[in-house]
């Protein structure tokens, strides 16, 4: 009972969006309906400043910050919020997309003048893939932007969402006067104050009511009441079966920094957003109200200190309870650890547990033990399904600089790719290591960290790798993958996993390549 309750209360999601379209600046309003947080400007940014990426500094502050900010609790109304971080900077999109195998929803924020942009299009995508609940935030109605209409349109074309609004904005930009509320019937009048009492909505559950146009004049009042006609005729009725199974995504409009149009967003967020849901495992499906604890690791983040070497390895929790200095299995190593100072965490904190539950996030201390993906049972041998690595974007081959301290580089660079910094590749012919990474800078951020943390020094070399391709073969022992093997050997590669890997020097060759060897397989993730 007291499990079912604690798992009724969460909602654990993300906050995914392009960089500067207001995703820190909505988080902060969130956690301030909280009260976690008592002004703005408590939550800090972790995006790269412009200009600034190459500044080591700069990455490692960022790396203090983005500890600190990596899951942000806070309870509003009863119910045990978890935000999971999710970096916008392109560069650690992988670490986005890990944090989305732990989220039960998410929330899109787009900017009203920009619209749909590349990394919207990018991890809406992911979302999909994974069947996560969706809710847009349309931000910045305090400026000129697009048409709303023409926004839903783009947002349904781009991002192949099926949208329905349940807010909607009177004017925008200098004409900006409100908000209807179509979710709860009520409106809600800009007045550019973000310290307005959130109480001050007005109920109008007739938009025809002469009211209105004494509320926003009636011009604004008739403008509304054909848009809202046009809203009702071309879209579907909100559905929360339809939003759950993520073939239905409601739109908010507001302003974050004027904190107008959060509540609204977050009263129907709570309402409507799942609770921590079931996940598949390799052997099954493990649902959350299962007495036994399980759990995986999705993010690993160094200590800031080089001197003390130990890491936070967060799980989230899919099952169970999670107890302080109880004996839990490490399936991939098969053994027992037990854990005396689980972090919890909250907005400006983070603190010893002695109960988790389902949807929440314990940090855990390790000295090498966890990498991205492990999973901890109370004994059962499960293994959830694995997070998957995306072909990187850029490839070089890494090689020693100091030979007096090559021990310590291979430690290392196995600890940085068991955080998943970048993912390392042998090349099958000579064993030499490849790093694939998502961007240029985590070549820096390696290169930096392998000398202050591991005191190992590494040069580059460049490579001409387009692609990596994950291998299928039909049958394994076929005369045509013999063959490929064989023809291609220079370009295979094996990847942290054992598995083979083909390393397209171009878009050209890759296709040759497919086509000369059809009953072979070529992925770009490694979950396939
Ligand atoms: P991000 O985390 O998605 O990258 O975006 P962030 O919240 O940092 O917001 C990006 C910029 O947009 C910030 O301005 C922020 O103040 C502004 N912003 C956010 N929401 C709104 C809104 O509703 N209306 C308007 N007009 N602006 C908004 P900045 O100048 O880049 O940073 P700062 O100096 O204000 O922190």
């Amino acid at each position: 009972m007291k499990l079912q309750n604690e798992i009724n209360k969460r909602r654990t999601f993300g906050i995914i969006s392009h960089p500067d379209a207001g995703k820190t600046t909505l988080t902060e309003k969130l956690l301030l309906f909280g009260g976690a947080i008592q002004e703005a400007g408590a939550v800090k940014s972790n995006k790269a400043k412009k200009g600034a990426t190459s500044d080591f500094m700069e990455i490692e502050r960022q790396r203090g910050i983005s500890v600190a900010t990596s899951v942000l609790a806070f309870e509003y109304k009863d119910i045990k919020i978890n935000i999971l971080d999710t970096p916008g900077h392109k560069d650690f999109a992988e670490d986005t997309f890990r944090t989305l195998t732990a989220v039960d929803s998410v929330i899109v924020v787009i900017d009203v003048a920009k619209g749909v942009e590349e990394q919207t299009e990018k991890l809406v995508e992911v979302c999909r893939m994974r069947n996560i609940p969706i809710i847009v935030f349309i931000n910045k109605l305090d400026r000129e932007g697009k048409d709303a209409f023409d926004l839903l349109d783009e947002i349904e074309q781009k991002l192949h969402l099926k949208v329905t609004p349940l807010s909607y904005p009177i004017g925008m930009g200098y004409d900006f006067k409100g908000i209807y509320n179509i979710w709860e019937q009520n409106i809600n009048l800009f007045t550019g104050d973000p310290r307005k009492d959130i109480e001050e909505t007005i109920e109008v559950t007739d938009i025809n009511n002469p009211e209105l146009d004494d509320l926003i004049g009636s011009d604004a009042a008739n403008t509304l009441r054909d848009e809202l006609e046009l809203v009702q005729g071309v879209y579907p009725d909100f559905d929360q079966e339809a939003y759950k199974a993520a073939k239905l995504q409601p739109v908010f409009f507001g302003s974050a920094l004027n904190n107008f149009g959060v509540r609204e967003l977050l009263d129907c967020f709570i309402d409507i957003a799942p609770t921590p849901l079931p996940k598949e495992s390799e052997t099954r499906i493990v649902s959350p109200e299962e007495d036994n604890f399980t759990g995986f690791v999705f993010k690993i983040h160094a200590n800031m200190d080089p001197k003390h070497r130990d890491r936070l390895a967060f799980v989230k929790i899919v099952s169970g309870i999670f107890k302080r200095n109880v004996p839990y299995l490490h399936v991939r190593q098969n053994k027992k650890l037990r854990f005396s100072s689980p972090n919890a965490f909250f907005a400006e904190k983070k603190e010893i547990v002695e109960n988790s539950f389902p949807g929440d996030i314990v940090g855990l201390h390790d000295t090498g033990n966890f990498k991205i993906g492990d999973t901890l049972t109370e004994g059962e041998l499960l293994n959830y399904k694995g997070i998957p690595s995306f072909s990187p974007e850029h490839f070089r081959y890494i090689n020693n600089a100091d030979p007096m301290k090559s021990k310590q580089l291979e430690k290392g660079i196995d600890q940085l790719m068991d955080e998943g910094v970048a993912q390392l590749f042998r090349l099958n012919l000579n064993n030499r290591k490849i790093i694939g990474t998502v961007g240029a800078l985590q070549y820096e951020v390696i290169q930096y960290r392998l000398e202050h943390e591991y005191g190992a020094k590494c040069t580059y070399e460049n490579i001409n790798v387009h692609k990596a391709c994950w291998v299928e073969p039909e049958d394994e022992k076929n005369e045509e993958f013999a063959d490929f093997k064989r023809v291609k050997s220079k370009f295979l590669a094996t990847d942290k996993r054992g598995q083979l890997v083909f390393l397209a020097d171009s878009p050209f060759s890759l296709q040759m390549t497919q086509q000369k060897y059809p009953s072979i397989k070529f992925h770009f993730t490694s979950e396939f």
